[in-house]
């Protein structure tokens, strides 16, 4: 099995961005746990980041033969790209949304998530257990599909 970890834009500042919103784990840290977390769950994942609304949704549409599923923290992105929001749903993967920081608990403009009617579903404000919850909820999603269609 193999999953891809898409990081959006600023989320490569993890640990010195906004220490008091985002906390003090950096972006190589959270992936190096990721990978750890994936090998012992035995599966394969991928970890990028890009700044560029266009690279992530290049990355998504290259997935589709590849990944089985995706973990993406759309980062800003999340609030009003209709273009990621179309990639999600045009690639048949499930993407599970995930964020460091509880959306619904900050600014207005940051508790409506276009991707989430998309998304399979959405963890938010775990800090970086949003990404290791998002990495296990991919795993059985796609364990769960792969037992649907043996049936
Ligand atoms: C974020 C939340 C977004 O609102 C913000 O723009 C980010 C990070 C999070 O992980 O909490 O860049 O996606």
């Amino acid at each position: 099995m193999k999953i891809l970890v898409l990081h959006g834009p600023n989320l490569n500042l993890l640990g010195r961005r906004e220490p008091g919103v985002y906390g003090t784990t950096n972006m190589e840290e959270i992936n190096r746990q990721l990978h750890k977390l994936a090998a012992e769950l035995n599966v394969q994942i991928e970890c990028f980041q890009s700044n560029h609304e266009g690279i992530l949704i290049d990355k998504l549409h290259q997935a589709i033969d590849v990944y089985d599923a995706a973990v993406f923290n759309p980062g800003a992105f999340t609030h009003y790209s209709i273009a990621l929001r179309d990639a999600v749903a045009a690639v048949d993967l499930p993407v599970i949304e995930v964020h460091l920081s509880n959306i619904h608990a900050r600014e207005d403009f940051r508790t409506k998530s276009v991707m989430a009617p998309v998304a399979a579903g959405q963890i938010s404000g775990l800090g970086k257990h949003s990404y290791l919850l998002g990495l296990q909820a991919a795993v059985a999603l796609v364990n769960e599909r792969g037992l649907k269609d043996e049936r």
